[in-house]
């Protein structure tokens, strides 16, 4: 085995690297090779031979790709499929945005895509125009990522505590917190699975249970905040290009809970905080 990671410098990315420890992998990102050129990913291939390719790229600006169609639908869509006919395995990673947010209850791969914005309509091609040109393929949907190495919501609640007395977050947001090292090892395990799967931590958090939970961690670490108080908002108070669903809970492989998660990444940034 031989596992190509492209986009080995994103959040995800980085997570699968670690993830793959021990076994055979050529990793390459944007500078070494721009996914949406088809023929520069088939001679990477023939140069190269892995037998199995994660695809960890992708348009993963929600707001930016609201006014970037057509850059969004180039990689998310289009170079997705060309990815499906490169003859290798192919497993890749899409977003609770599919989903259109009206349920209550958590979404199984068997309930119908709805997206909200260009980014969950761009992501949802993908995974359909992947699995028609190669049915083998596993496509992984996973949700709210938090990880090392790249700004992400944690990242950013810790910055915005350590220079606010007081934030406001939207509760009207309801997701699955995940880990990307526990995506990442899961998503190993299904390198060799077909069709669509959902993987994310278990339970579920609004944006501001979530942001609640950050502080409480950054309290029990000792590390410096002057955030009091975060204070509920609705997701109409902010400004932003793009609709987000109001509940995009998956269940499918669900892994350890997202607190306990999250715990193990604040004391891994605690060891090793990011530059
Ligand atoms: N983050 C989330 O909360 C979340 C949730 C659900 C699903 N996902 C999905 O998980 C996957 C990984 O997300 P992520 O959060 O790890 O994203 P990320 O940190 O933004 O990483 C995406 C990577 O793709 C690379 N890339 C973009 N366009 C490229 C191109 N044309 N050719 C080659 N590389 C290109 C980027 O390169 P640069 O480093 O040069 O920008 C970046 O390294 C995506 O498919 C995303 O849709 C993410």
């Amino acid at each position: 085995m031989k596992v190509w990671i492209a986009g080995q410098n994103g959040l995800l990315g980085q997570a699968c690297k670690k993830a793959l420890e021990g076994i055979e992998t050529v990793g390459t990102s944007r500078d070494d090779l721009d996914m949406r050129d088809r023929d520069a990913m088939r001679r990477f291939v023939e140069l190269t031979e892995p037998t199995h390719l994660i695809n960890c790229t992708g348009f993963t600006g929600v707001d930016l790709a609201e006014n970037n169609k057509e850059a969004a639908h180039t990689i998310n869509a289009q170079a997705v499929e060309e990815m499906g006919k490169l003859g290798i395995k192919v497993l890749h990673f899409s977003t609770d945005y599919v989903f259109g947010g009206t349920k209550r209850s958590p979404y199984s791969i068997h309930d119908t895509p709805a997206p909200l914005s260009v980014y969950g309509m761009t992501k949802l091609r993908g995974e359909q125009r992947l699995l028609d040109v190669n049915p083998k393929a596993c496509v992984v949907r996973t949700a709210w990522l938090f990880g090392h190495g790249r700004s992400n919501f944690v990242t950013q609640m810790m910055e915005l505590m350590q220079k606010n007395k007081e934030i406001r977050v939207v509760e009207d947001q309801v997701g699955s917190p995940c880990y990307a090292d526990d995506i990442a090892k899961a998503a190993i395990g299904l390198l060799d699975a077909h069709g669509l799967h959902h993987v994310v931590n278990s339970g579920s958090a609004s944006r501001l249970g979530w942001a609640r939970a950050i502080h409480q961690q950054m309290q029990k670490r000792g590390m410096e905040f002057i955030c009091e108080d975060i204070k509920p908002a609705q997701s109409r108070e902010f400004l932003s290009d793009a609709r987000r669903p109001a509940y995009s809970v998956l269940e499918g492989i669900n892994l350890r809970c997202w607190e306990e998660a999250l715990e193990r990444y604040m004391e891994q940034e605690v060891l090793c905080p990011v530059a």
